[in-house]
C-alpha cells in the first residue's frame, strides 16, 4: 500500500447501510468516542456526513492492531479498513442513519493525535459560547454546525441557479471604497500611500450596483460581504453577507417577482414552505395592525385602537393621552387571564424599556372586566368588550401615550407574549412583502429629515410633488421589504435615476450641493450620462439561513462570527498593532486621557475582552 493509500476513502461515515453487508470499505474521520469491552474495542467514527461504528476484535485483528486501537482517544484522526456487517438483533442504534451496521476492522492508521479537547463537540451545551468561538474548529465538527454550513452552501447554489437562469451576471465590487456615511458607521481602512486618507469597507454594494446599471449591465447580482460598525443583536453581525441584486427597466413588481423565485428555490432546498402568492401589505397597515414594519403573522393579537372610547373615561391615564394628541390602543391576549399577578406586573417594567409609562391590564371574566384597571373602566367596559370581541379568560393589555410609543410597545408585546405563552408553531412560515415605506423619517438628534431606506430611493412622484413642502412624512417611497416570521429578510427599492431629482432629495435632507458632490459626486456624475430606470434588493443571507434552520442566533450559521462586542475569541481580533505599522500609516492612538499611546509589541499579547457574548 502506498504511503497515502490509507487516505483514499471508499465511503463517508454517513453512507453505509445493511445493503452494504460484506463490502470491503475504508473510512477516515475523527474518533467521536471509544469503548473497550475487553477483547473488543468499539469506536464511533465521525466525518462531516455522519457517524459509523467501527470494531476491533482482538481475535480477528491481531494483537498489534488491537493494542493500537486501545490507545485511541477522542478526536484523534484515523483511517480504518474492514468489512461491513450487520450489528445484529438488539444492537442497532435507530438514532444513527448507519445504526444497523458496523465495520469489522482489519486495518488502522493513526493519521494524527489530538490533545485532550477543551470540550467535546457533542457536549457543546456544557461550555460557553465564548469557548465554542475560541475553539471554533472543534465546534464546527458537530453535526448541527457542519449541517448549517452545508445548507448555507446549498442555499447559495440555489440562489445562483435561479439568477443565472434569469441571465443575471455575478459581478464583484470593491472592498476598499469611499466613505459615504449615510446609515450605519463605516469601518475605515487607512491608506499608506495617501497620507491621512481612508478607505471605507462597504456597508453594501449599493452605489456600485447602481453604477453597473448605468454601465449597461442590466441584471447584476453578487453574494456580497458587507461591513457595518453598529450595535450588534441576535440577528446582526458587523460583517455579514447579502445576496445583492439590481436590474434595469423594472418596477417594484419585477424585483419582487425575481426575489420570490429565489426564495421559493431556497425554501425548496431547505424543505420549507413558500406560498404561491406572497401577501403584500403597506407599511401604514403593518404598523397600525401590528406595531411593526416587519410583522410576525404566525399569531393574531392585532392592535386595536380604542382612543375614541378611552377619551370618554375619567381614567386620566387614558383620557389625557387622547387630549394630548396621543392614542390609547390595546391587544387582547387569548387565554391570557391565566397569567399571574407577578407576571402581569412584570409587563409594566418591561414596557418602560420601550418608553411607555407602564402597562395597564385587565382580565375578562363572566362577560365583565376584572382586576387591574377594571375599576376605572366601568363606564366603558361593555362597549370595550364588544369592540374588542373579548372572551372570558382573555387578558387585555393597554398602552396610552404618543402614537409611536403605543405602537412600538404593543408591537413588541404581541411578539413577547406569543413567545412566552407558546403560541408560535415552529413549522409555520409566514412570508410578507411590506411596501410603500415612508421616504423620510425625522431624526430628532440631527434635527433634519433622513432617508428611511437610503437616500437613493425613489419617492412616489405624486406624493413628492404634493407633500414635500407641506407634510414630508406623508411622502411614500418606492421601497419594499420581504419579511418572514417577524424578521426582515431583505429590502430594496426602485432608485432615483435622474440627477435633478437626486439633488433635490439631497437638498431636502439638508445635504448641501457641495457636500453631496464631495460624498456622492461619482453617483451624481454617473446619473448625468444616461442612467436607465433601475431598482433592486438585497437579501440578508445569514438571516435567510438562520430562518430556514430555526437557529436562535445569526452566529449559528456563520463559520467564524464575531461576538456581541465585535471580537473574535479565536484570533483575538481586533488587536493592537506594532508601532511600526502605525507609523507607516501616519497614525497615533490617543488614549482617553488625551495622551498619545505608543503601541508596543507587548500590547499584542493583550487578549480582547472575552466576557462579551450575550
Ligand atoms: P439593507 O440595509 O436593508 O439594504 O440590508 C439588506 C438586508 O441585509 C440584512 N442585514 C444584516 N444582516 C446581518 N447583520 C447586519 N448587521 C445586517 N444589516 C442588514 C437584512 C437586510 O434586510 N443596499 C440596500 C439594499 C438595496 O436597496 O438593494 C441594503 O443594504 O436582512
Amino acid at each position: 500500500m502506498s504511503k497515502d493509500a490509507c487516505l483514499k476513502r471508499t465511503h463517508t461515515c454517513g453512507q453505509l447501510r445493511l445493503e452494504d453487508n460484506g463490502r470491503a470499505v475504508r473510512l477516515c474521520g475523527w474518533v467521536r468516542s471509544y469503548r473497550d469491552h475487553g477483547g473488543v474495542v468499539f469506536i464511533d467514527l465521525r466525518d462531516r456526513k455522519g457517524i459509523t461504528q467501527v470494531v476491533f476484535d482482538s481475535e480477528s485483528v491481531g494483537s498489534e492492531m488491537y493494542n493500537l486501537a486501545g490507545t485511541l482517544r477522542d478526536e484523534w484522526v484515523i483511517s480504518v479498513a474492514g468489512k461491513v456487517r450487520p450489528r445484529g438483533e438488539g444492537k442497532e442504534n435507530p438514532k444513527l442513519a448507519t445504526g444497523q451496521i458496523e465495520v469489522d476492522c482489519n486495518d488502522l492508521v493513526v493519521l494524527n493525535r489530538s490533545d485532550a479537547v477543551p470540550f467535546s463537540p457533542d457536549e457543546y451545551h456544557a461550555t460557553s459560547e465564548e469557548n465554542r468561538l475560541k475553539y471554533r474548529y472543534i465546534d464546527l465538527r458537530r453535526q448541527e454546525m457542519s449541517g448549517a454550513l452545508m445548507l448555507r452552501h446549498k442555499i447559495v447554489q440555489a440562489m445562483r441557479g435561479v439568477l443565472d437562469g434569469d441571465e443575471f451576471i455575478e459581478v464583484e465590487t470593491p472592498f476598499l471604497c469611499k466613505s459615504t456615511p449615510e446609515g450605519a458607521r463605516d469601518f475605515l481602512v487607512p491608506s499608506r500611500m495617501h497620507r491621512g486618507t481612508f478607505y471605507a469597507l462597504p456597508q453594501s454594494p449599493q452605489l456600485y450596483k447602481q453604477i453597473l446599471m448605468v454601465g449597461g449591465l442590466e441584471k447584476y447580482y453578487q453574494v456580497a460581504r458587507c461591513f457595518r460598525d453598529e450595535d450588534l443583536r441576535a440577528d446582526r453581525q458587523p460583517e455579514f453577507t447579502q445576496l445583492d441584486l439590481e436590474l434595469s427597466f423594472c418596477d417594484e413588481q419585477d424585483v419582487m417577482n425575481v426575489t420570490n423565485r429565489v426564495l421559493r428555490a431556497v425554501c425548496k432546498v431547505a424543505g420549507k414552505y413558500f406560498p404561491d402568492e406572497v401577501p403584500v401589505m403597506t407599511y401604514q397597515e403593518a404598523v397600525a395592525r401590528f406595531g411593526s414594519d416587519k410583522p410576525d403573522l404566525r399569531f393574531g393579537m392585532e392592535i386595536k385602537d380604542i382612543s375614541d372610547i378611552a377619551a370618554k373615561t375619567d381614567f386620566r391615564v387614558f383620557s389625557s393621552a387622547v387630549e394630548n394628541g396621543g392614542a390609547v390602543q390595546c391587544i387582547v391576549v387569548p387565554g391570557g387571564a391565566r397569567m399571574t399577578r407577578k407576571e402581569t406586573d412584570a409587563l409594566a417594567d418591561w414596557a418602560k424599556t420601550f418608553g411607555a409609562g407602564g402597562m395597564p391590564i385587565t382580565k375578562v371574566a363572566g362577560g365583565k372586566l376584572e382586576t387591574g384597571v377594571a375599576k376605572f373602566l366601568e363606564k366603558i367596559a361593555t362597549q370595550l368588550i364588544e369592540r374588542l370581541d373579548a372572551k372570558d379568560g382573555d387578558l387585555i393589555c393597554f398602552a396610552a401615550d404618543r402614537l409611536k410609543v403605543v405602537q412600538r410597545v404593543l408591537g413588541e408585546l404581541r411578539c413577547k407574549l406569543a413567545r412566552d405563552l407558546g403560541m408560535i408553531d415552529p413549522n409555520d412560515f409566514k412570508w410578507l412583502w411590506v411596501v410603500e415605506f415612508p421616504l423620510f423619517e425625522y431624526d430628532e438628534d440631527a434635527g433634519r429629515y433622513v432617508a428611511m431606506h437610503h437616500p437613493f430611493t425613489c419617492p412616489n412622484i405624486d406624493d413628492w410633488e404634493k407633500y414635500r413642502d407641506s407634510d414630508p412624512l406623508k411622502i411614500r417611497s418606492r421601497a419594499y421589504d420581504i419579511v418572514c416570521n417577524g424578521m426582515e429578510m431583505g429590502g430594496g427599492s426602485i432608485r432615483i435615476h435622474r440627477t435633478d431629482l437626486q439633488k433635490d432629495v439631497f437638498t431636502f435632507m439638508g445635504i448641501k450641493d457641495e457636500e453631496a458632490s464631495l460624498k456622492f459626486g461619482f453617483l451624481l456624475d454617473a446619473l448625468r450620462f444616461g442612467a436607465p430606470p433601475h431598482g433592486g434588493l438585497a437579501l440578508g443571507l445569514d438571516r435567510v439561513v438562520m430562518t430556514m434552520i430555526g437557529a436562535p442566533s445569526i452566529r449559528d450559521v456563520i463559520a467564524f462570527p464575531k461576538t456581541q462586542k465585535g471580537t473574535c475569541p479565536m484570533t483575538e481580533a481586533p488587536s493592537f498593532v506594532d508601532e511600526k505599522q502605525l507609523e507607516e500609516l501616519f497614525i497615533s492612538v490617543v488614549e482617553e486621557d488625551g495622551d498619545v499611546q505608543k503601541s508596543s509589541v507587548s500590547d499584542l499579547d493583550l487578549p480582547p475582552d472575552l466576557d462579551d457574548i450575550m
